[in-house]
């Protein structure tokens, strides 16, 4: 099964065990999931919606008749990559294998289509009442993920199995039902994206016509494998990624001072923004009348990726671009990896306005030895992840 994302909804039931699902979120975070809670009416005497607001960063939902212009349970269910129900009462379990939608939660889970994960948690009678073990066995049998629970003490003096089971085997068991890649848990992953521009005058700029699509590919792409990642944006028209700490910048030296607050504690930078090279020696506050545009005297801009790999520890790993038209000289790549500093680059054909602002790239991966892999026409995802595959052969 291939994850598209990691946006992921969280159901919690009305179990006494509902507060464990406060760790299992955290874990969940840690893995590079987004995760939104949807709790039932019946949890929050347990656990409030606060509590979950405040450990998922994100509006807590629990009302199918707030904001019903925006049909939240269809637009719920389509945001999502996955769905954990934790803990998954004998009535939630009862409810989702029967196909009852009686409230925001049951009706998102009907009108999804991706993997469901029920993590059962409930007295070791629930759990062996032969209308429990059908439904589980219904959802099993629809290709359902039901972990199997712990034996243990329940709340009060009885023992048996049905207790929520421990987080660490909740999220090894997410973690191979999805195949999961989570390669960069622990890591922090730094990448520039877009065009810098620089102001000739108060409403003229030098720019270019990187759209950052490639940036943001790289963005996702390795939340998804599970870094924390830093993206610094210049100038896109796209939109915020959920889980990625985004810094807007417009011109060269604050992507520059960006940078230098970012850099040191990262593993890996991807400088994939197109850095303006130069820009105008004087700024003008006011607008230059155009009888007086006929020159710009220029000067050149630091090359941001040159000047910090000369700070880099040897742990860390830098991942240059270079656009070329016309045929792609690797030699010439491979002089310019090294003069950057950088241990990757990957060398594209920027020819007829190919790449820059499509979904599609074409190019090289070159490193400062022998690699050389060829990325025939393919979607800039699928870069994303060969070059996040690559930066983690250099990582060791
Ligand atoms: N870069 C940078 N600072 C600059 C210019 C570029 O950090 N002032 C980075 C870019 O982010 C990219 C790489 O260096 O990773 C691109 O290098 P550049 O020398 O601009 O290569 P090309 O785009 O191939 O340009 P040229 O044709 O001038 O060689």
């Amino acid at each position: 099964m291939t994850l598209q994302g990691r946006e992921l909804i969280l159901g919690v039931g009305g179990g006494i065990s509902a507060y464990k699902s406060a760790d299992l979120l955290r874990r969940l975070q840690d893995v590079g999931f987004v995760v939104s809670v949807m709790p039932t009416r019946a949890s929050l005497n347990f656990v409030g919606a606060a509590t979950w607001e405040a450990l998922s960063g994100q509006p807590v939902a629990v009302n199918l008749w707030n904001k019903v212009h925006e049909v939240p349970h269809i637009k719920a269910a389509r945001s999502a990559h996955v769905m954990v129900i934790a803990p998954a009462t004998a009535d939630l379990i009862a409810k989702i294998a029967n196909g009852i939608c009686d409230d925001l939660l049951t009706n998102t889970i009907s009108a999804s289509s991706t993997p469901i994960i029920l993590v059962p948690a409930m007295h070791p009678e629930m759990w062996g009442n032969p209308s429990t073990v059908e439904n589980v066995a219904k959802l099993r049998s629809r290709g359902h993920l039901v972990i199997e629970p712990d034996e243990g003490r329940m709340t009060g003096d009885d023992f048996g199995v049905g207790r929520y089971p421990e987080v660490s085997r909740i999220i090894s068991e997410i973690s191979s039902f999805l195949e999961l890649k989570s390669d960069f848990q622990g890591k922090k992953v730094l990448i520039t994206a877009g065009g810098t521009r620089e102001a000739i005058d108060a409403v003229r700029y030098i720019g270019n016509i990187s759209s950052g699509k490639q940036g943001y590919s790289l963005a996702k792409a390795a939340r998804n494998r599970g870094a924390e990642v830093v993206l610094i944006s210049a100038n896109t028209n796209l939109s915020p990624i959920a889980g990625v700490r985004t810094i807007d910048v417009t011109s060269t030296s604050e992507m520059r001072a960006a940078l230098a607050t970012e850099f040191a504690s990262c593993d890996a930078l991807f400088m994939a923004a197109a850095v303006a090279d130069a820009r105008p020696k004087t700024n003008n506050e006011g607008k230059i009348k155009k009888a007086d545009l006929k020159s710009i005297e220029l000067e050149l801009n630091p090359d941001l990726i040159a000047e910090i790999s000369t700070l880099a520890k040897t742990s860390q790993v830098l991942i240059a671009f270079a656009a070329e038209t016309g045929d792609l000289d690797l030699a010439a790549a491979k002089a310019k990896l090294v003069q950057k500093g950088a241990q990757l680059l990957y060398l594209n054909n920027v020819s007829k306005g190919a790449i820059f602002g499509s979904d599609r790239t074409s190019g090289f991966i070159i490193d400062g030895n022998s690699l050389q892999i060829e990325c025939p026409d393919q979607n800039k995802d699928t870069l994303s992840d060969l070059l996040l595959d690559q930066v983690r052969v250099k990582l060791g």
